[in-house]
């Protein structure tokens, strides 16, 4: 082996890296998508030194130039993004390292790169909104058993159980913006470990990335990716919400169910039995969430117990942070596009929905407004509904035998509804209201 050809940090070597190790070590190969940021984070630091004195004006607005035409290809035997991006530049590059390291600067790059991508992801959970929200319109009245256990429990509205999931993504959606907030703030100028002996401009430059302020603890800065981990985690809750919707849809789509026609573009066949029409995006959906989850715990784990400060272990922050953000946002975008091309099939919610079992709690609810104690009503509304099965009788037959007419007109379904008028309850009235709401928060 010659001597070293690493031109960053080759000068105390007498040899290279192996090759073996060129190939273990590298991480253009998938850091590469740092690239914008990272020429951002060097303009900005170019500004910065012009600032105090460390470049002239001229040199830096050369340097500037220079990183905004250059069109580098990735080099494995350069290591990382940033070396090729330095290496790049040529010699007007060679003093824009100064007060800088790869550690404040892969810092700064991540940083800008998730601020970017939580923006994509928060204007995907907004269209995935959008699309549920304009199911929930177009079936505003169409009533259907809501489950527990995954038993018919009680009715609601289509559109209710819809917007259930608005309110989820809602949710998801803050947290993402919240995380943005927490990163937005400029690690650059902490240097490897300590700062630099040069007094940088560092919020100046904070100023010229777009970030809220500065880290106070150079530190902290170089060592923590708590951001990425708290991306990864707010990616898993919102994936966990999208396997749920996922799952209702593959239940739905079944022959047994049979509430929803998903478009054939949002289905596959199967190779071997001609009438199948499979619900692969959903199953997909639902899968991926695995992986929002590995992706988690992969980067909890590489952090765990690891010494301050910088250690290279946390150059394995990228494929994991990279594969969350590109599985939840096509997850994000698929569903959206399946809702649009998904048909509800009302004469099967409703029928489903007809089981007069479905308002056996409103019978007991109309014993307890006749002075009856719940526990004593829900006891002998059990005992008709076990008598009904048994004799085959039906339960509102059952019911007025037993409490007359008026308890009979309880198992009307649209009255059932209508009077389930509290807040967050499932009225024709309600859903309608929050539908307007939805539609108008999401314009
Ligand atoms: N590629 C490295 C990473 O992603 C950049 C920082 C390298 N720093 C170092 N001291 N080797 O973590």
């Amino acid at each position: 082996m010659k001597k070293s050809s690493q031109q960053t940090w080759g000068g105390r070597f007498a040899a290279g890296p192996a090759e073996i190790v060129k190939q273990f070590t590298e991480s253009v190969s998938f850091d590469w998508r740092l690239y914008p940021h990272d020429i951002a984070g060097s303009i900005a630091h170019a500004k910065g030194l012009a600032k105090i004195g460390v470049l002239t004006k001229a040199e830096a607005a050369k340097i500037a130039r220079r990183l905004r035409t250059i069109r580098p290809q990735p080099n494995p035997a350069l290591e990382d993004v940033h070396m090729n991006v330095e290496a790049a530049l040529g010699p007007v590059g060679r003093k824009l390292h100064t007060g800088r390291s790869r550690n404040d600067q892969v810092a700064t790059d991540i940083r800008l790169w998730l601020r970017d991508n939580i923006g994509c992801q928060l204007s995907a959970i907004s269209d995935l909104q959008r699309a549920l929200v304009a199911l929930a319109d177009k079936n505003a009245d169409v009533v259907m058993p809501g489950y527990t256990h995954l038993q018919r429990a009680q009715p609601v509205l289509f559109a209710h159980h819809a917007l259930a999931y608005v309110e989820m993504l809602a949710r998801d959606a803050m947290r993402f913006a919240d995380c943005a907030k927490r990163a937005n703030v400029s690690p650059l100028g902490s240097g490897a470990i300590a700062g630099s002996t040069l007094r940088l401009a560092r919020e100046f430059v904070a100023k010229e990335l777009g970030f809220d302020g500065v880290t106070q603890n150079s530190m902290d800065a170089v060592s923590d990716r708590d951001f990425v981990v708290e991306f990864l985690a707010v990616a898993a809750i919102c994936g966990m919400h999208l396997s749920r919707l996922a799952e209702d849809l593959v239940l739905w789509s079944s022959a047994e169910f049979g509430f929803v026609r998903i478009g054939d573009a949002y289905t596959t066949g199967s190779s071997l039995m001609p009438q199948k029409k499979n619900p692969d995006i959903a199953e997909l959906v639902r899968g991926k969430t695995g992986r929002l989850y590995g992706n988690l715990v992969a980067v909890l784990t590489m952090l765990k117990g690891l010494p301050m400060t910088y250690n290279r272990d946390m150059q394995e922050d990228k494929e994991p942070l990279f594969d969350t953000a590109d599985t939840i946002g096509a997850s994000l975008r698929v569903m959206a596009d399946m809702l649009r091309h998904t048909k509800v099939n009302r004469s099967r919610c409703e029928a489903a929905a007809s089981d007069p079992l479905l308002l056996a709690t409103d019978l007991a609810d109309f014993l307890v407004k006749r002075g009856i104690p719940f526990r004593q009503a829900h006891h002998a509304v059990g005992a008709l509904v076990a008598a009904s099965e048994k004799g085959g009788v039906s339960l509102p037959k059952l019911a007025a035998k037993k409490y007359g007419a008026g308890a009979a007109k309880v198992f009307n379904l649209q009255c059932a509804l209508a009077v389930r008028k509290a807040i967050g309850a499932p009225s024709p009235k309600n859903v309608r209201a929050q539908i307007a709401r939805w539609t108008k928060f999401l314009k």
